[in-house]
């Protein structure tokens, strides 16, 4: 087939790599100067420059299809332009980070002029376009049955499946990927907290960091993120000064987690790792090391049989609460009525050459399969099976960096979530009283449903 891509940036070059990689040939266009000439000079075989948009679509045979790959504030103003020149039927797919209300809106847009509309999450970086990227799609059926077999071939594939998944309406597969990279942002966090609370509190230089990762890269906390993060923490560049040191540490965000944010505020779902690992983010510009209170006399070494932790637990445990957070918000979303996902294929989307991809995401979609719900109950016995110490270790973990004043904003809030969850109070009661003692807000009693009307309602 021919395919059209606009945007020959990091991300449409690699698929267009491979694409043409499956014997597809590629016509495309990019108004970078500067990219147009580093492909000239690197002429790749079945990848043709086409000078303008309307050349573009004469040479794609139709029904054409056109794939953009653009930063986000550039798609509309090429979809209104395309739509001088497409005719019924030919698809336009939207690969890049959009705002899935935006390819909502666009494809009504598009509806109107009988094109048909794919909104693509496409995770996986520059690396993973190139090489097998994980693929979320939702849109027009027609457009998805005509393109299927392309997205099919050029995403990550293991053993068992293809990492594509349709969801159905159009915005459904931007949205799913703004969730896995709500996820990611946490992951990432994640990591980052538990790699600096070895070296603050168990005083583990970054050799030993770096193997103790690379460990755990043989158990069931096995992932993408934490092998990277292995090898990233012991990088130095050619002055031998490890990067960690010399880089600056205001983190930068694309807005996908913000959204993930907004979307779980809208449906009322609690998303606390989420939140602080995209707040840890917007805070990170005031990071300021100067008041650091921490101890400095660093003594503790872990695996000293007194305070011997399982690292393999507590990465286990804070990825598994924040995946189930980030697929309630998926599940919630199903209220809404353009939305109808199966977790079971927001899993398959995600098992290989994503971001989230790992072995520890395998065993939380094999514990889905035996309950078919996202329910509590679910993220409990993910937990009981996984977490065998009965989270001695995550306790154990997160209270010497609260003692010590070293920071953990994600790991905290996982526990926090999960303890709200599975442990007895009665917050929620004395809160229901509260609210009826100053604002007379209707309460029930527990067991029997039946109103209650304490005294401090009779005014
Ligand atoms: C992926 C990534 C990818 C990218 C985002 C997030 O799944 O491949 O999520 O889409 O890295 O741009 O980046 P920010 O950290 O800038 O939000």
């Amino acid at each position: 087939m021919n395919i059209g891509i606009i945007g020959l940036g990091s991300m449409g070059l690699n698929l267009a790599k491979n694409i043409i990689s499956k014997k597809h040939k590629v016509y495309a266009y990019e108004q970078n100067s500067t990219i147009k000439k580093n492909l000239k000079k690197n002429n790749i075989q079945n990848l043709f420059l086409t000078k303008s948009l309307s050349e573009l679509i004469n040479k794609v045979n139709s029904p054409r299809i056109i794939m953009l790959s653009l930063p986000a504030d550039k798609v509309d103003e090429v979809i209104n332009e395309l739509t001088n020149f497409l005719e019924p039927k030919d698809i336009i797919a939207d690969l890049g980070n959009s705002l899935y209300l935006k390819s909502i809106e666009r494809d009504n847009l598009l509806k109107s002029h009988k094109i048909n509309f794919l909104g693509v999450g496409v995770s996986g970086g520059p690396r993973g376009a190139k090489n097998g990227p994980a693929i979320m799609v939702g849109g027009s059926k027609e457009a998805w049955n005509k393109t299927r077999h392309i997205f099919e071939d050029i995403a990550a594939k293991n053993d068992k499946q293809k990492a594509c998944s349709f969801f159905g309406s159009a915005g459904s597969g931007h949205f799913v990927k703004l969730i896995h990279n709500g996820i990611e942002y946490a992951l990432m966090e994640v990591l980052a907290e538990i790699s600096n609370i070895l070296d603050k509190f168990y005083n583990l230089n970054n050799d030993v960091i770096e193997k103790k990762f690379r460990d755990l890269l043989k158990t069931n906390s096995s992932s993408f993120l934490l092998r990277i993060t292995s090898e990233i923490i012991n990088a130095k560049n050619d002055k031998d000064q490890y990067f960690i040191n010399e880089v600056d540490p205001e983190i930068g965000q694309n807005g996908t987690g913000v959204w993930a944010i907004k979307a779980a505020l809208d449906l009322g779902v609690a998303i606390p790792s989420i939140y602080e690992a995209v707040s840890a983010r917007s805070n990170s510009k005031n990071f300021n090391y100067n008041y650091d209170q921490s101890p400095k006399n660093k003594k503790y070494f872990l695996n000293n049989k007194d305070n011997e932790i399982s690292l393999e637990q507590i990465i286990f445990f804070n990825f598994a609460c924040s995946i189930y957070q980030g697929l309630n918000i998926i599940n919630e979303s199903n209220k809404w009525n353009f939305f109808d996902f199966k977790i079971e294929d927001v899993f398959q989307s995600w098992s290989a050459g994503c971001i989230l991809q790992g072995k520890y995401l395998e065993i939380i979609s094999k514990e889905f399969l035996k309950h078919k719900k996202i329910e509590p109950q679910y993220l409990y016995n993910l937990i009981k099976t996984n977490c065998s110490d009965q989270l001695k270790s995550v306790r154990e973990f997160n209270s010497n960096a609260i003692k010590m004043g070293i920071t953990c904003p994600v790991l905290s809030s996982n526990l926090a979530y999960y303890d709200q969850m599975f442990s007895n109070h009665k917050i929620g009661e004395l809160i229901q009283l509260q609210r009826s003692y100053f604002g007379l807000h209707p309460i029930r009693e527990k067991k029997s449903n039946n109103k209650i009307t304490p005294y401090w309602t009779n005014l």
